[in-house]
């Protein structure tokens, strides 16, 4: 969700205005993707990265967060939307990671959207963390590395349990993945837009959708 400082910055707001109308820009696309029938949904809240923005942005976003998370869950959770967070939460004050179980707990049995929020997330972080718990199943001798398999290596990410997404989305005209779900998107289209954040919404995600559509998808095999 990129673009909300560079809003910000061409009409002479503060970054936080940006991260602000990014957050209603999430209000936006959690009810188009609900709208268009998208069973699952993940949002780049905060990269792993981010930590090392300055104190006071750091403090901004996760203020937003803590906002977010005690306004919004309520409404999500009553349109049967199901909340699932991916990411080092622990780094998170105490009352934004209760706020965090609150949700996830709260919404367990909704069978609606399914809505991931990545926070203090980074693909490279995760990948080695499943490595690391794979290699010590290994040393302790419940794990023959012959048989660890890309279904078992999957069920050690974050995301064990969400399908891999077929669309990333990114926006602000930046192309690349920057460390999102790294081993999760080998097979996803990837859709560019030029649009900053906090003007996304309905419009530019059918637009994105279209372009997904147009996409003849083969996963590495040769045309039929
Ligand atoms: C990137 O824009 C955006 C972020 C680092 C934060 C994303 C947060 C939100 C959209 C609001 C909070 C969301 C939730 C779910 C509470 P940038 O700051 O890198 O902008 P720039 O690229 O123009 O500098």
């Amino acid at each position: 969700m990129d673009g909300n400082g560079r809003w910000a910055a061409r009409r002479g707001l503060p970054r936080l205005a940006g991260h602000r109308e990014g957050a209603r820009a999430v209000r936006r696309t959690i009810e188009a993707a609900r709208d268009h029938g998208v069973g699952w949904l993940t949002l780049y809240a905060f990269s792993s990265e981010n930590w090392r923005r300055p104190h006071g942005e750091v403090r901004d976003l996760t203020g937003l967060l803590r906002h977010y998370l005690r306004t919004e869950i309520a409404e999500l959770a009553a349109n049967g939307v199901r909340i699932r967070a991916i990411g080092d939460r622990e780094r998170f004050d105490p009352d934004i990671r209760a706020l965090l179980v609150a949700a996830e707990r709260g919404t367990i049995g909704n069978t609606g959207l399914n809505l991931t929020i990545a926070l203090s997330y980074g693909g490279r972080d995760e990948i080695l963390a499943a490595a690391r718990a794979a290699a010590r199943e290994v040393a302790e001798g419940r794990l023959d590395p012959a048989m660890l398999d890309e279904a078992m290596f999957e069920g050690l990410l974050s995301t064990a349990g969400i399908p891999d997404p077929d669309l990333v989305i990114r926006t602000s005209g930046e192309r690349r993945l920057s460390n999102f779900l790294l081993w999760q998107s080998a097979y996803a289209e990837l859709v560019f837009q030029d649009v900053l954040w906090p003007d996304f919404g309905p419009v530019q995600f059918a637009e994105a959708l279209a372009e997904y559509a147009r996409r003849e998808r083969r996963f590495g095999a040769r045309p039929g």
